[in-house]
Formats: C-alpha cells, structure tokens, sequence
C-alpha cells in the first residue's frame, strides 16, 4: 500500500502524513508503516534541498533533480519497504513535480521525467486556497522556500490542477481532500478516503 500526500506549501501535507501513520498503526497494530518525503533523505534530496535553498541553480536545472531523487528514493526506500508488505506514506511524490516542475520546462517533458515512477494506490491531494497556505506558511515563520510567495502559490495551485489531469488520465487514484479546519477535521477527512465507511 503506497500512499502520497501532496498540496501547496503550507496545505498542512507533513501534518496529515504523521497523522496517518497514527491511523494506521491504531487500525492495523503490527504492520510496518513507513513514513517518507521527497526531497528525500537520501544524496539526490540533500542536493535539492541546497539547490532549493541556492537561487543560482536554475529552475530548468531542478526537474531532473527531482527525478533522481525519485528513482533513488523508490529504489533505496519505497520499493523495498512495499516488498515487505509495509505501508508507505510520503509526504510529496510524483505529483509535486508534474505541478512545480511543470511550470518551468512545461508538463510534457516533467511527465516524461516520471513516466517510469509507479502510481501510489492513492494519492491525497490536500486542497486549501492559496491565501490560507501563506497565513499558514506566515504562522509557522522560519525562512520560505522560493516556492512560497502568493503569486506563486497561485501559479502553483493551477499546475496541480493541469497535474491532477495528467496523472488521472494515466490511471492514477488521486482524492480531493478539503483541507481546511482543524488538523482533526482533515485528518478524519483523509481516513474516509483510505478506510470508508469505517
Ligand atoms: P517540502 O515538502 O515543502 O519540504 P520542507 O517541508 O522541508 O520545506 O518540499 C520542498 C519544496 O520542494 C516544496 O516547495 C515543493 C518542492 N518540490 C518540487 O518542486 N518538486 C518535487 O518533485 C517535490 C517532491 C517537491
């Protein structure tokens, strides 16, 4: 079961994924959970991460880092961790470059990129406007990444949008979740995706 969060900056994403894993070790006790994110920890997402922080690499420059990073991040962690049988949660996969990287070098050639990576079983995409992920972005301080300015955001939201067409025409399973209110609301939002009814 591989399962990918996905969102705006400050779509609260990196919430949702902690609260996940508490859903699924409360409903299935004993089952190796495996929580990730992309940039990854791994070399190619320590790279990024400087780039990110670097405006000097240029934006053409980052769809193929993404992509590295998505093949050493399935091949060093994801894909292992499903052969066992785990639940894996990440916190950005696929989607997030079809609807960043998109925007600098267009979605043809990101969709190219990631043709090869596999769809998650589902992919939960956290819908919040983007002046509610910059109030959010604001509250939490520390420094913004270049993504997270308002303007951006907005560009951003619709990229996911041309993004979330791409990927479902190629079969992919992607929830809309409204992700405002409280992290409980959300949360209890995502779990009538993963476990309905329940
Ligand atoms: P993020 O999850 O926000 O990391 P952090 O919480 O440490 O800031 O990811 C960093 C940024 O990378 C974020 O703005 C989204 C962007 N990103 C892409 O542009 N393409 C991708 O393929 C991925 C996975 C992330």
């Amino acid at each position: 079961m591989f399962i990918c969060v996905e969102g705006l900056d400050g779509s609260g994403g990196t919430t949702q994924v902690e609260r996940l894993r508490q859903a699924w070790a409360i409903r299935s006790p004993g089952r190796e959970i495996v929580v990730t994110r992309e940039p990854s920890p791994g070399p190619v997402g320590r790279l990024i991460r400087a780039a990110l922080a670097d405006t000097d690499i240029g934006e053409g420059v980052l769809p193929y880092l993404f992509a590295a990073d998505r093949r050493d991040h399935l091949d060093r962690v994801v894909l292992p961790a499903l052969a066992r049988g785990a639940v894996v949660i990440s916190d950005r996969y696929a989607l997030s470059s079809l609807a960043y990287q998109s925007l600098a070098v267009g979605l043809e050639k990101v969709g190219a990129l990631n043709a090869d990576f596999p769809a998650p079983d589902h992919t939960l995409m956290l819908d919040l406007p983007p002046t509610d992920c910059l109030a959010r972005i604001e509250l939490r301080g520390g420094t913004r990444d270049r993504f997270e300015t308002l303007a951006r955001l907005q560009e951003i939201a619709a990229s996911y949008e041309a993004a979330i067409g791409w990927a479902s025409a190629r079969g992919w399973s992607i929830a809309r979740i409204d992700a405002s209110g409280s992290p409980d609301d959300v949360a209890a939002r995502v779990a009538e995706v993963i476990w309905p009814g329940c």
